[in-house]
């Protein structure tokens, strides 16, 4: 209960708060959020790192100079002034300002350097340790100058510890000097560092964010009647770039679709413009003045076949608006191949009829039967063979057969042997009402919905409708559907 309702306090921070805030101000805070925490541990890690080293070397040069001076059985009556040397020989003299004594278990001082500034007591804990053989290192703090690092190390003889202890020690001038200096450039050039990495991070922040600006205004400038802005691309290959460049992709598409919508809408019109001219002008002409009952009956017969042909233009038009924004009901059912390309065949012979074409039919390891929605595939099939029974020249051949592809695939062909189409309008032939000869084609009463309509139809299932030809050869029309075996 109270982690949800901290969440519901984030939440409401963030939008009452937070989501107020500009995001490259939010980007610069968090960053400088982010140093403010870094940077304190990286130089505290830094500081302790250092000073654990600095110690270190003072604590060698310690121990050597008192592991020699016992070696050297310096504790054996070296007077004032003798220790004074080994500590010049080891500790580099004057620099280090170091001392040594040597002390009995009592405390008594039996010898020490000349060095008279510190009196520094030998401590219980040091002098246990002494007497079961051990060296103790000790750190006295001294207000306002820097501490001492001292050693106490028992004298050993033969395993035995003669009653005698060394004691060296030093003040740590140069390690605390060291360390003041590393404290100070931290102090100063955190602040500095801070305050760079927000104010560099704000201003970077504000320029990758520039495009974006950008973007608003261009897309405040696009309205449905003209979508020709585009926005200006970065130079800079990142995710704004490609933001850009994806928009404006989007752009190109939604103008491409409502240059085709408009000229659609166009077209539209304008080929239901011409029957209905032609109906008007039959009827106007029968009802000029009284006529004979022959004459009515052909202008009456004109009409209706205008009629029957608008109303299967406007047919094909709902089909192919239902199939393109995909409001066609598709059940699929099996379909078996050989009926299928039996039938099709048949109603594509009795089609060329009149110009004795011969339609065959070929099936190249074909599936016995597939899944689909029969009646929309055999109109698309339909579309593609009256196209090239009407293209075919008189006793042509036209070869229907069905293949099936790799990438499962059941590919339909339709092969002609007409005239071709020339190889630049090979895909606007699709475009509604595209005809390479708009004036023969529409004596042969096409309006040019037929391979529009075979494509939807074909992506209906899954696939597509390819053309190829060679002209004066001829043309194949390849139609796809996704293959989906009934069994
Ligand atoms: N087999 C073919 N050989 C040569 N040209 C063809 C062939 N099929 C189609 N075309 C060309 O492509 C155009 C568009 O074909 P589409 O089937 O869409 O329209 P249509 O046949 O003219 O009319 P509709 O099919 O609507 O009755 C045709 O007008 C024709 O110029
Ligand atoms: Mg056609």
């Amino acid at each position: 209960m109270p982690i949800l309702d901290f969440k519901k306090f984030r939440k409401k921070l963030f939008l009452r708060y937070l989501a107020r805030i500009p995001i490259s101000i939010r980007l610069a805070a968090g960053h400088g959020l982010l140093m403010a925490t870094l940077l304190p541990l990286v130089g505290v890690g830094i500081y302790k790192l250092v000073s654990r080293d600095l110690l270190k070397s003072v604590d060698i040069a310690l121990l050597a100079s008192a592991e020699s001076m016992r070696a050297s059985k310096a504790y054996e009556g070296l007077v004032n002034g003798g220790l004074d040397e080994f500590l010049s020989a080891f500790l580099g003299g004057r620099d280090v300002n170091a001392y040594a004594r040597i002390v009995d278990l009592s405390g008594n001082i039996r010898s020490r350097s000349t060095r008279d500034d510190v009196t520094l007591p030998i401590t219980k804990e040091a002098m246990a340790r002494a007497e079961q053989g051990f060296s103790t290192f000790e750190t006295w703090d001294r207000a306002e100058k820097p501490p001492f690092r001292q050693l106490t190390m028992p004298v050993i003889v033969g395993g035995i510890f003669t009653g005698s202890i060394v004691q060296v020690g030093a003040p740590l001038d140069a390690t605390w000097a060291t360390l003041r200096q590393i404290r100070g450039v931290l102090y100063l050039t955190f602040p500095a560092i801070f305050g760079v990495s927000m104010i560099a991070g704000y201003i970077m922040a504000r320029r990758s964010l520039a495009p974006v600006d950008g973007m608003r205004r261009a897309a405040d400038q696009l309205s449905a009647t003209d979508l020709s802005h585009r926005i200006d691309v970065p130079n800079v290959r990142d995710e704004l770039h490609d933001l850009a460049e994806t928009f404006n992709r989007m752009l190109s598409r939604l103008e491409d679709a409502f240059e085709r919508q408009r000229r659609f809408s166009s077209d539209v019109s304008h080929e239901l413009r011409t029957p209905l001219t032609a109906i008007r002008g039959e009827a106007e002409l029968a009802l000029r003045r009284q006529r004979s009952a022959e004459d009515y009956r052909a202008a009456l017969e004109t009409i209706q076949k205008e009629s029957v042909a608008m109303g299967v233009t406007v047919e094909d038009l709902l089909l192919l608006a239902r199939a393109e924004t995909g409001g066609l009901p598709t059940t699929k059912a099996p379909v078996f191949t050989g009926d299928f390309l039996a039938n099709a065949a048949a109603k594509a012979e009795q089609l060329g009829k009149a110009k004795q074409i011969q339609v065959r039919v070929i099936e190249i390891e074909a599936p016995q039967n597939f899944l689909a929605a029969e009646n929309y595939l055999s109109l698309a099939l339909g579309n593609l063979l009256s196209n090239a029974i009407k293209h075919s020249p008189e006793r042509g051949i036209v070869t229907l057969s069905c293949k099936k592809s790799k990438n499962g695939l059941l590919t339909f062909s339709v092969a002609d042997q007409g005239e071709g189409i020339p190889p630049v309008l090979l895909e606007k032939i699709f475009d509604p009402f595209f005809r390479v000869d708009s004036a023969r084609n529409r004596i042969a009463g096409g309006v040019g919905i037929g391979l529009s309509l075979a494509r939807a139809l074909a992506k209906l299932h899954g696939g597509d409708v390819h053309a190829e030809s060679t002209q004066g050869r001829g043309s194949h029309f390849h139609l796809t559907i996704h293959q989906a075996l009934a069994t």
